[in-house]
């Protein structure tokens, strides 16, 4: 069966004493049995935050990482960089790299390698422009970020991905996609994953919603057969708000 998952993108938020609360509050509170929850916090904390987190079943995700194995590109942090420190996820794709940071499906594809080669679990995102989904084009582009970003790998390799659709007309927003909207695209990816792998394979792959998800909204879209949890932005940098959202399955 496949794993529920409740992960906090916390973007680029906090100060390191204000990282270390938050976790520390996060670590006392009762997780629910059978939730994977997952940290995502910038990079420089990363290293800290394992170790904080070293007796504790949460685990720990960066925010990206470099489309390179090493070398000389500077700035840049490597998935096995991230992987020797104990770091298990990695978010690829998140629609603000695909925009602000220009990165093309292309990128994306060979940082999924990355993570793979590396052993990090990518977390990957995929999801429409408002006027894509005006334009009734949301079902396509979601399919073509797929096909180009993720469907390269084996069987083996994709079973090791977890699925974020964040409609980008929802992030930041306030304004959450309706769980008929969410369920829809779900299950529209799940069944392209099985068409493209097997459906065992579909069937045991994690499908998060994300996009303004909070502690009021998670239960009516995670009752939906095809959301398996969520990527929470803003409401994953308060600990009550977050473990809330844990709770709502
Ligand atoms: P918000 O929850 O703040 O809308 O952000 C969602 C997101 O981008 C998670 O990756």
């Amino acid at each position: 069966m496949r794993k529920k998952i409740v992960a906090g993108n916390w973007k680029m938020n906090t100060s390191f004493k204000e990282a270390i609360t938050l976790i520390e509050e996060i670590k006392k509170s009762t997780i629910p049995n059978g939730i994977e929850l997952i940290v995502n916090p910038p990079f420089v904390y990363c290293q800290p935050l394992v170790q904080l987190l070293k007796s504790s079943t949460i685990k720990l995700g960066a925010q990206n990482c470099s489309e390179h194995q090493s070398g000389a590109f500077t700035g840049e942090v490597a998935a096995a960089m991230l992987q020797s420190i104990g770091v298990t996820y990695v978010i690829i794709g998140h629609s603000e790299r695909r925009s602000f940071f220009n990165e093309p499906d292309e990128t994306i594809a060979k940082k999924i390698n990355q993570a793979i080669h590396s052993e990090l679990c990518p977390i990957f995102c995929c999801g429409e422009q408002l006027s894509e989904r005006e334009a009734n084009n949301h079902f396509e582009i979601v399919k073509t970020q797929l096909e180009n970003g993720l469907f390269h790998l084996s069987e083996t390799d994709f079973k090791k991905v977890i699925i974020a659709y964040e409609p980008v007309w929802a992030i930041g927003t306030g304004i959450t996609a309706t769980s008929d909207q969410a369920q829809e695209m779900h299950q529209f990816i799940r069944t392209l994953v099985s068409k493209h792998y097997t459906h065992e394979i579909a069937d045991n792959c994690s499908i998060l919603y994300g996009g303004s998800c909070n502690a009021s909204n998670a239960k009516e879209l995670f009752s939906k057969p095809d959301v398996d949890g969520g990527l929470i932005g803003g409401a994953s940098l308060k600990a009550a708000d977050f473990i809330a959202i844990a709770h709502s399955f």
